[in-house]
């Protein structure tokens, strides 16, 4: 029996919660929001698509009950408020930090040995925090935004190429801002050949802008942040740690002396099973993009300050 907690049934938490219970990723789902009724509403929608979608996962929502989300083998957070056309991820941290650190406190209480995956925003520093606050091991802590990145470089670059994005590979590292995300074109392929041998620089170099934004060109859009592709992120972590599949794929975790960085939660490749993190893949990267990783670091280095200036850390 696998069991797995999302906090927060916003777009995000719901489009988590509905394709893990599609996908039966888990055999129970727990919904959890502070709104009374929403996460019961939501689940009880998704359980009635069970006739016809075929699935026998089974859904629940619940208002801040945390009991109900007890012996979780892994909890998704993604609680706080999302981010409006202009705004960038980095200035939700004011009100995100609170939430963030009290609900990972409070799915400890029921869910001791839970693997924490964490989606809120600003996500590098979300993952920090709550590694932190809660003095987990490091493997048990792990931030989506690389799963959720390399998806929007492998659709970019498919439509480049005009082929299929599960014929493509691609990876992005750094942090999980605007700014701050690397697209690694140097290792991007098309069936295992570098995408170079397809597409020239200028379009490689726009696939790899639009990439970086990916989530604010939906920002403004929408009016409000994404969350398809996110919720499905979150999702497709959640199943390689619960189905211990030992995908790679970038996540946000913390480093002591991988990639020449300490003490930081930052979007690198590594190996997700049953234990969460199991390893970091530590390759070298060439002078550009150390270059760029060092730069991003000292970027989420600056916002992760911000948690000991506002009194969360
Ligand atoms: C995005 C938000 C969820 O990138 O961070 O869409």
């Amino acid at each position: 029996m696998s069991k797995v907690t999302v906090v927060g049934a916003g777009n995000v938490g719901a489009t988590c919660a509905n394709v893990l219970t599609f996908n039966e990723v888990a055999n129970e789902i727990v919904l959890l929001d502070i709104k009374e009724g929403i996460s019961e509403g939501k689940a009880l929608d998704m359980m009635q698509t069970a006739g016809l979608l075929g699935f026998d996962s089974k859904i629940k929502g619940c208002t801040n009950d945390y009991a109900q989300t007890a012996n979780s083998d892994v909890v998704v957070i993604t609680s706080g408020i999302p981010r409006k056309p202009g705004m960038t991820r980095e200035e939700l941290i004011g009100v995100n930090a609170g939430i963030v650190k009290s609900v990972a406190e409070n799915i400890l209480k029921y869910s001791p040995n839970a693997i924490i995956v964490v989606i809120s925003n600003p996500m590098d520093t979300m993952t920090y925090l709550a590694l932190k606050a809660t003095g987990l091991p490091k493997n048990r802590v792990i931030g989506m935004g690389g799963a959720l990145d390399s998806a929007r470089f492998k659709c970019y670059l498919s439509m480049a190429l005009d082929a299929n994005a599960n014929e493509v590979e691609g990876v992005v590292i750094g942090g999980h801002g605007d700014t701050t995300m690397i697209p690694l074109k140097r290792l991007a392929t098309y069936k295992g050949v570098p995408v170079s041998n397809f597409l020239d620089n200028a379009t490689l170099d726009k696939v790899v802008a639009d990439t970086m934004v990916g989530g604010a060109t939906l920002t403004k859009m929408l009016g409000t942040s994404a969350w398809y592709a996110p919720g499905a992120a979150g999702a497709y972590l959640v199943e390689s740690i619960i189905k211990n599949q030992k995908k790679v794929l970038p996540c946000c975790v913390y480093l002591d002396g991988e990639y020449g960085q300490k003490d930081i939660c930052i979007g690198v490749p590594v190996v997700i099973g049953k234990n969460g993190c199991e390893a970091i893949v530590d390759f070298k990267l060439d002078a550009e993009e150390k270059a760029l990783f060092e730069k991003s670091a000292e970027a989420v280095r600056k916002t992760n300050a911000v948690l000991k200036e506002i009194n969360v850390l």
